[in-house]
């Protein structure tokens, strides 16, 4: 009997140890960030935590979609109309390649303000989540509402989906950046700025955030910075085989690629697989992405890409365009060794053994499964850390990247060709490829382990990085640096010139 109490107690014990309530806040920004929240969602439930994916709607386009299949999902719909009229076209994104700092503000601080400042203004209506009583939550700062919202919620524990730290030296920053981490001292001079536009974007961001918050919901509301600083954990999207090695804080786990096996094994259509395996030499796959089909690319890109498959006949190219594009394939009417799709199970897609090539644009995502696959790229980046993902892939040897500006008939067909008549390229991918795959740790298994983990211990002060609170001089330290080497130095030579002057 005494025996049976004691694991009733364990049992009972273990149960609310384990079974935690989850929060998954995640505004509808993006088909692709929906599907990310839901598969950490799914993964939590999964992992026997009730699990709540909770969808404040920004675009109007994915009330429909939410992308889990097990976890509970709560939507709020109406909250704002900010956010659809912002999105018009991206044709002259694309034809636009430099964003400055100007611009910077526009798109990274302002972009936000809107929609926050909606959802804040009926802040009532998130009171199902207060009253829920949630264990711990977890949400991504693309938006810099998200943190001062979940803040809110009076959440005991939070989780942070987010990047690693930049230390400009070596990391590239996230902006259009096309380097990796040896730069010559006017690439870092260059990265130095774009490190201090971001400082200066999240400066603003944070104080337009808290102003919100301090206006709608309390006066004294923290700082954002200082929310963030006091997260449990932070879950990156990326791994640490493929992205540029770095020091962190133990709160960052790699996390990327999480999900995407297990919706690999999807055997491919009939279809799929028919055009898949054409092609003399082998079949190279194109798709720039949900918000580049080949439609908006400029004119010169487009005619750069059909000269260079007329150029390589022994290869068949399959190209992603969107439903209802009719002019692309009017372009290409006649050109023998080229297919197009909507949508491809693109995680299966790079697992078909007759692929030898994608051309993308090099989102996190893509480069990570491909790598995973190990199939070589070339990458022309659009936006934001798809440069330094390109530059990152050329320097593990895996592919090229080729920068919109410099496309031209000869450029686009020389890059395609190199890649794919050298082998060096498939063997560094391939090698890639075989690490990541014997990785110690799966991204699930990571992300259930370290929630759990930070579910059963109080660790966010505990992993604290004192290097947060100390001065720039500090941090470099070039007060100790000042002490040992310069002040000797003035000391010398101003104790000289006065033994000199009084002799
Ligand atoms: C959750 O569990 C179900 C059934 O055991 C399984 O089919 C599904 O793939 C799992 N999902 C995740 C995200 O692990
Ligand atoms: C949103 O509001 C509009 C009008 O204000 C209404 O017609 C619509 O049904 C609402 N949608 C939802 C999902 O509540
Ligand atoms: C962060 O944690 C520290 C240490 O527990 C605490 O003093 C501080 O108020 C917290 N800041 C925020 C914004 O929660
Ligand atoms: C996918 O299929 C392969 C071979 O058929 C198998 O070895 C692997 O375990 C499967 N992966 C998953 C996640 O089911």
């Amino acid at each position: 009997m005494r025996s049976f109490l004691l694991l009733f107690c364990l049992t009972t014990v273990y149960f609310i140890v384990d079974a935690a309530k989850i929060l998954v806040y995640c505004p509808s920004i993006s088909k692709s960030h929906v599907l990310l929240c839901a598969k950490y969602a799914d993964l939590l439930h999964n992992a026997s935590h009730d699990t709540v994916l909770f969808i404040p709607s920004y675009s109007s386009l994915l009330n429909d979609y939410d992308g889990a299949k097990h976890a509970k999902v709560w939507r709020l719909h109406n909250v704002t109309d900010a956010y659809d009229k912002k999105f018009d076209s991206f044709a002259d994104v694309m034809e636009n390649s430099h964003i400055g700092f100007i611009d910077r503000m526009t798109y990274d601080v302002d972009f936000w303000m809107d929609m926050c400042e909606d959802v804040v203004k009926q802040f009532d209506r998130l009171q199902p989540l207060i009253d829920y009583q949630f264990d711990l939550a977890i949400f991504n700062d693309i938006d810099p509402c998200n943190p001062a919202i979940v803040r809110s919620l009076n959440i005991p524990k939070t989780a942070l989906l987010s990047r690693l730290p930049t230390l400009p030296s070596y990391v590239p920053s996230m902006e259009e950046n096309p380097n990796h981490d040896r730069m010559s001292f006017f690439e870092r001079m260059s990265n130095a700025y774009k490190y201090f536009q971001s400082i200066v974007v999240h400066y603003l961001q944070d104080r337009r955030v808290l102003h919100i918050f301090r206006k709608h919901i309390s006066p004294d509301f923290p700082s954002i910075t200082g929310i963030i600083r006091n997260v449990s954990l932070i879950m990156v999207n990326t791994d640490e085989i493929f992205d540029i090695s770095r020091s962190y804080s133990p709160k960052f786990v790699y996390v990327g690629m999480i999900g995407a096996e297990k919706h690999a094994n999807v055997t491919l259509s009939e279809d799929l697989d028919k055009i898949f395996s054409k092609g003399k030499l082998g079949s190279v796959f194109v798709s720039f992405g949900t918000v580049t089909p080949f439609r908006v690319l400029p004119k010169r890109i487009q005619s750069s890409i059909f000269n260079a498959i007329q150029k390589l006949p022994d290869y068949h190219f399959i190209l992603k365009t969107v439903p209802g594009d009719t002019t692309t394939a009017e372009m290409f009417a006649g050109v023998p060794n080229v297919d197009f799709v909507n949508w491809v199970p693109q995680n299966t897609i790079l697992k078909h053994e007759h692929l030898k090539l994608f051309v993308s644009h090099g989102g996190m995502n893509s480069v990570l499964e491909t790598m995973y696959n190990g199939v070589p790229m070339v990458i022309m980046p659009v936006f934001t850390d798809q440069f330094r993902n390109g530059k990152n892939v050329e320097r593990r040897g895996a592919g090229k990247m080729i920068l919109r500006q410099t496309v031209t008939t000869e450029t686009f067909y020389d890059v395609i060709h190199e890649v794919l008549k050298n082998n060096n390229y498939e063997t560094a991918a391939k090698r890639i490829s075989r690490m990541m795959k014997s990785r110690p740790f799966t991204p699930e298994e990571r992300v259930t382990k370290w929630v759990n983990f930070i579910l059963d211990h109080d660790t966010f002060d505990h992993f604290h990085l004192e290097s947060n609170n100390l001065s720039f001089f500090e941090h470099n330290h070039l007060d100790v640096f000042f002490v040992f080497i310069v002040l000797p130095f003035v000391t010398y030579f101003v104790f000289r010139r006065v033994l000199k002057s009084s002799s």
